[in-house]
């Protein structure tokens, strides 16, 4: 062994990495010359005499160092081409979503609303029975309190419960006429946008849930004359069209006297189509003036204040403004039928 045979180790070395190209296979190869071919001249090493040892000796430790900082250095190398970003390289574009049509709907309304001095408040989905039913005076054998058509939640000795405890899915969002009242002082005038829940077995014009829109307007002297001027300024505004309104005697607990609210259709403007199946009508909200008992629930005088009340889908409005027929659509997540609005 001498230090010659070490030097032509070297060549052989930096000939082999040189011909490589991948910093992963040159850093093998560096393994190799320490393990192998450096490793057995070490133990030749060992047996020679004085001063050779020492000169070999010497040469095979300065390979080793400069295999090793080769290796390091090619361990570097693939690290950072592994990191490497090109910056040219044309990235993934990113999926644009939108607006569902009922929260653009939604916020149309509330817009409306707001310009004639108008809050928005909202309330619980998970209501109780007496905000649901009792204080807005509904009586206890009402069918609506029945299984078939209200989500009830299960609860461990439910008969034994206070109404303020018995949980539901709220069936309409009325409720919020007496959590807004209670805690606060006449004049109200408030709108309630949200999501109701039934019992419903689904077709194209059922679902299991909904979203409603609620009016409450409540102070001295507030008549269904205004009720009419707030109602027809709204619908006005949403179907972007001179409209007229029809009352039609109806019945809800909560409101004395009730009414359905039909307004003109603007779609074939009284002419008859299938939107308003020919009937030149569309019936679109109930409505009515708030009930005195409603009143003193939410603790309000009904000798001093009086008020109006009214209820409208925004499902039924929005599947009137873009033809929709099946309600479903709106909650199937199916992106052919988003990606429309
Ligand atoms: N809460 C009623 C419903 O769900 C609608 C309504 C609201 C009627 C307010 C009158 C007054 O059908």
């Amino acid at each position: 062994m001498t230090s010659g045979k070490i030097s032509k180790i070297k060549e052989r070395f930096l000939k082999e990495v040189e011909e490589e190209k991948d910093a992963g296979k040159k850093r093998k190869i560096c393994k190799k010359y320490i393990e192998e071919d450096l490793a057995s001249v070490f133990s030749l090493v060992k047996n020679l005499s004085g001063e050779k040892r020492g000169e070999v000796g010497r040469a095979a430790n300065e390979l080793r160092e400069f295999i090793t900082k080769k290796m390091e250095g090619e361990k570097r190398e693939e690290v950072a081409e592994k990191a490497r970003i090109d910056v040219t390289f044309p990235g993934t574009e990113p999926d644009l979503g939108s607006l569902h049509p009922l929260t653009v709907l939604q916020k149309r309304c509330e817009e409306i609303f707001q310009k004639m001095g108008f809050v928005v408040a909202g309330g619980p989905e998970l209501e109780n029975e007496w905000y649901n039913f009792d204080a807005l005076n509904f009586k206890k054998d009402h069918p609506v309190r029945e299984m078939q058509d209200t989500l009830f939640a299960k609860q461990k000795d439910r008969g034994s419960l206070s109404e303020k405890e018995k949980l539901l899915m709220r069936t309409h969002t009325s409720p919020v006429q007496v959590r807004y009242m209670e805690n606060r002082k006449p004049p109200f005038r408030i709108i309630v946008p949200g999501r109701v829940f039934r019992n419903e077995t689904t077709d194209n014009s059922h679902e299991i849930n909904f979203y409603q829109l609620e009016g409450l307007m409540v102070g001295e002297d507030v008549s269904i004359a205004n009720f009419r001027a707030v109602i027809g300024y709204f619908l006005q505004q949403l179907f972007r069209a001179k409209v007229k309104l029809r009352l039609r005697p109806s019945f809800f607990p909560f409101t004395e006297p009730s009414f359905e609210v039909d307004v003109s259709c603007s779609i074939c403007d009284q002419k008859g189509c299938s939107v308003c199946k020919q009937t030149g009508w569309i019936e679109i909200m109930g409505a009515g003036m708030v009930h005195p008992n409603v009143l003193r629930s939410a603790k309000v005088d009904p000798d001093k204040f009086t008020g109006f009340a009214f209820g409208c889908g925004l499902d039924r409005i929005a599947m009137i403004e873009h033809k929709i027929e099946n309600v479903r659509l709106f909650y199937s997540g199916d992106l052919r039928f988003l990606k429309q609005f």
